[in-house]
């Protein structure tokens, strides 16, 4: 199998060097595995319908490279319907038959509320850890439509596993039983050892609205952005994996940054977007009119394929996985972002259906390592999912090669 992706390699590649890192699967699942503080507690979330398995669709990852408490794996698992006992999660090293055991992050009593306690968390997509040893949450606060709280952000400090922060969102940010808050980046101004983490801004989708959400610690204020960019293409509506076709309109999607510009697509896209941060940072542009300063939005590129995450490393490389053909690709900040220029990183295609979750963290080591969850959603989508196979997989892959032979 290797031989085939060298060949690919070699031809994609060339004249840069050969890459010597290799995809590893951290963590696969054949169905979602959910550990619970108690076997009460566990006999009582089976009794309300609260524990369907079947129902788990994990599609965030991100990692804690902490001094003292070691290396955590954490992953998200929205509630687009009943039966999921916590939205956040942290892997344990413990596997079950379908494999390994997640335990609730922070704990068990933020997740079983279910929308009626808005202090709790009702729903998360994704993630942001910051340097800062600081994890940002955003909830949703919706139940597959039903909207039971309003979305807010909420910072833990990964140092006490406790609360630091909470932002609950205004309604004039979002557009309440139509807006859904599901990718947050999150850029430290200040990061350590010479800062000391007090300015964070945050930026946040709103896929089913179609906008920009900027938070500013300094400020602890949000504002709404939106651009005719961030809408889906119809025409890049129906997207085919591994041979298997689904339509998925979502809009403003994927968020990433090189500290200049804010890169942004909706899924439904093969269009890559930019705006400079120095604009929508600037919350004076947009407090008359959320559709402020359209002429500073950019096109950038364009793919060879739909995509769904992306990451940014400190390179300004810019990661995402094409839909059809499945290739693990990056795009260089030295050429421009054309199908040509689409630079493959020999991976198993079958380990990469639908990564809908990927960031770069910087490992105890120092150096990047780029990492996915990828969870077939075509066979989701298809209501063909088959619980005997692995569905969703967590992935790592240093970038040291990569960066070294530009
Ligand atoms: C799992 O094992 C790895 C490697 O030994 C370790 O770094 C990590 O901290 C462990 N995770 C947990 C949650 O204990
Ligand atoms: C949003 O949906 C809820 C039911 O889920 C409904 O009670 C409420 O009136 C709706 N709000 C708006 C602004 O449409
Ligand atoms: C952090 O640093 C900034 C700028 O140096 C300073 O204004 C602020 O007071 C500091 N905050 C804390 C909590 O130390
Ligand atoms: C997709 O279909 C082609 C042609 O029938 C086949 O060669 C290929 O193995 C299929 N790929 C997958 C992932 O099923
Ligand atoms: C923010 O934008 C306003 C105009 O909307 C401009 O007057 C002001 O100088 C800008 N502030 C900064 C810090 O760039
Ligand atoms: C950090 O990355 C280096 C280089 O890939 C690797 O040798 C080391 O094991 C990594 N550290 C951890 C905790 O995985
Ligand atoms: C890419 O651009 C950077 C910064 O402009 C430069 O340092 C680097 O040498 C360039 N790499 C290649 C392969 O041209």
């Amino acid at each position: 199998m290797w031989g085939r992706y060298l060949v690919v390699l070699l031809l994609a590649l060339t004249p840069h060097a050969i890459l010597s890192s290799e995809l590893e699967t951290v963590y696969e699942w054949k169905q979602m595995v959910f550990g619970f503080p108690t076997d009460a507690d566990r006999q009582e979330a089976i009794a309300n319908g609260n524990l369907i398995p079947e129902n788990a669709t994990p599609i965030d990852v991100a990692v804690d490279y902490h001094s003292e408490k070691g290396t955590r794996v954490f992953t998200t698992t929205p509630r687009f319907t009943t039966g999921i006992p916590y939205t956040l999660a942290v892997v344990t090293n413990t596997t079950e038959d379908n494999g390994p055991v997640l335990m609730p992050y922070p704990d068990y009593s933020w997740h079983n509320s279910y929308g009626d306690d808005c202090d709790k968390i009702t729903s998360v997509y994704r993630v942001a850890i910051t340097e800062c040893n600081q994890m940002f949450v955003l909830d949703t606060g919706a139940i597959f439509t039903v909207k039971h709280c309003p979305p807010q952000l909420l910072v833990f400090d990964l140092n006490t596993d406790t609360l630091s922060h909470r932002y609950v969102f205004d309604p004039s940010i979002y557009t309440a039983n139509a807006s859904l808050f599901i990718t947050p980046r999150a850029i430290v101004s200040d990061p350590p050892p010479t800062g000391n983490c007090s300015n964070v801004k945050v930026y946040m989708t709103d896929v089913t609205f179609h906008g920009l959400v900027v938070y500013d610690s300094e400020l602890d204020a949000a504002w709404r952005i939106e651009n005719r960019f961030m809408y889906p293409h119809p025409d890049q509506g129906v997207h085919t994996i591994a041979n298997q076709t689904f339509i998925l309109m979502d809009g403003m999607f994927a968020l990433a940054s090189d500290q200049e510009q804010l890169y942004f697509h909706p899924l439904a896209s093969v269009t890559e977007y930019a705006v400079p941060l120095s604009i929508i940072n600037n919350r004076t542009n947009f407090l008359d009119s959320d559709v402020a300063m359209p002429e500073a939005f950019s096109q950038v590129g364009t793919r060879s394929s739909s995509t769904a995450a992306e990451a940014m490393d400190s390179q300004g490389n810019l990661y995402f996985v094409t839909f059809n053909p499945i290739k693990l690709t990056y795009w260089s900040p030295n050429a421009t972002y054309t199908p040509e220029n689409e630079i493959e990183i020999p991976a198993d295609p079958q380990l990469i259906e639908f990564v809908s979750g990927m960031k770069v963290h910087t490992n105890d080591t120092g150096v990047e390592e780029l990492w996915m969850l990828s969870d077939r959603f075509q066979e989701i989508a298809n209501g063909a999912i088959d619980f005997s196979e692995i569905n969703f997989r967590i992935l790592r892959r240093p970038l040291d090669d990569i960066q070294n032979s530009d």
